[in-house]
């Protein structure tokens, strides 16, 4: 399949610089937005790239059922109950794991955080049963990045970029993700799906961009369980924490979750090409004390 993004794509690369700051909130339903994708006519492959080049993020609505991202949390959670806390680097042949991230650990990260992720890829056996759902969606925004769609899917370390989802739990208090521009060569696009509703499942806090002014721009109030958030990948954002007066508990389910879908380059390749942390003062990002 020709993909009309890509010409696109490196015209405005070659032109101007990334963008860093978040521009507009575009919110849209995502089975339109999918049929626009895959219909490549001109004047929206042209409107939509240089809209997300001048640092538009898009709020896809209704992306997965709400259900399937309840029952992912529930799964992930009961997935890591029966399991140690490991970590694998992406080498050839590594295992799906999980990793309990705590204030002290996360700080060795490119980007300061805190936070229990679980870690899934295409080359083991998908115990949450989530490529098939999460791949017919992924391979929409790989077509609107300029990749084809589905790209990097059989590739395991050894190839260079692979593929791989992370649940993700922040904790209440203490989980966070600092403010950073993520690495855009391989995927030009974060994706970023939502999994927990603020002021239902958690109190405050949580997904921010950083707007003009270095000021954040909160997007989590018009967010629902299911909906997806795309944006070029260089825009700056951050996790911030939630329900401060509780306290946190690395066993439980409450908090945060939060699903993301990344391809990455591998640590079979040296000199990695990865994000960087944006060192900026707003209240609220860190968490107390930290
Ligand atoms: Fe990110």
């Amino acid at each position: 399949m020709e993909n009309k993004y890509l010409p696109v794509w490196e015209g405005l690369e070659r032109s101007k610089p990334f963008p860093s700051h978040v521009r507009n909130v575009v919110e849209v339903d995502y089975q339109d937005f999918k049929n626009e994708v895959l219909r490549q006519e001109e004047s929206f492959v042209e409107s939509v790239t240089v809209s997300l080049y001048a640092g538009d993020v898009y709020l896809l609505k209704n992306v997965f059922p709400k259900e399937f991202m309840v029952a992912l949390r529930e799964n992930a959670h009961a997935y890591c109950k029966d399991r140690p806390s490991e970590f694998y680097k992406m080498l050839e042949g590594s295992p799906d794991f999980h990793r309990i991230i705590n204030l002290e650990a996360g700080k060795k990260y490119s980007f300061r955080v805190c936070k229990h992720s679980c870690y899934f890829y295409p080359w083991n056996n998908d115990p949450l049963g989530l490529f098939p759902a999460i791949y017919e969606r992924w391979r929409v925004v790989k077509l609107l990045m300029g990749l084809r769609p589905d790209e990097y899917e059989k590739n395991t370390p050894k190839d260079g970029v692979v593929d791989r989802i992370q649940i993700v739990r922040y904790p209440p208090r203490i989980g966070f993700l600092e403010p950073h521009s993520d690495p855009y060569r391989y995927q030009r696009l974060f994706f970023s799906g939502y999994m927990s509703k603020r002021g239902v499942d958690f109190q405050g806090g949580g997904f921010y961009l950083v707007g003009p002014g270095d000021k954040p721009v909160e997007i989590e109030d018009q967010i629902e369980v299911g909906d997806v958030s795309i944006g070029y990948a260089t825009v700056w954002h951050g996790v911030a924490p939630v329900d401060q007066d509780k306290e946190p508990a690395w066993d439980k389910q409450d908090g945060r979750w939060f699903l993301s879908m990344y391809s990455n380059v591998s640590d079979e390749v040296p000199n990695r090409h990865t994000g960087y942390p944006v060192k900026l003062s707003i209240e609220g990002v860190l968490p107390k004390d930290y």
